[in-house]
């Protein structure tokens, strides 16, 4: 198993952000988008995660924080030797819930 540690936040409803666990078995995690997709599709419907991306490196829209860098979830691929994961929303652009920041506004899609 993997342990994920995700920093969630509602803005919307005023509540202070937190870090919620969870443990995903290393078969269904390649990527981090597999680990994000297995959270929110087995375990938690609740994060806040963008579903309408391109899987494969093209959009953009899939940027987040793994451990303190900016990364694509969809082209971060988890070492065999990773336990443990910190995921959080980047930090330059506006957020929205969770995961999710607004791409419009702020860095955006770019990675640099
Ligand atoms: S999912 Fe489209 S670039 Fe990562």
């Amino acid at each position: 198993m993997i342990s994920v540690s995700i920093r969630r936040a509602d803005p919307a409803c005023g509540k202070e952000p937190w870090i919620e666990e969870y443990k995903v078995p290393r078969s269904r995690a390649r990527r981090v988008l597999d680990l994000l997709e297995y959270i929110q599709e087995e375990l938690d419907p609740s994060l806040g995660w963008r579903t309408h991306i391109c899987r494969d490196t093209c959009c953009s829209a899939c940027w987040v924080m793994v451990n303190g860098k900016r990364k694509m979830a969809c082209a971060t691929v988890i070492r065999d030797d990773q336990d443990s994961l910190l995921l959080e929303p980047v930090s330059d652009s506006p957020l929205i819930r969770d995961l999710v920041v607004d791409f419009s506004k702020g860095k955006g899609r770019s990675g640099s």
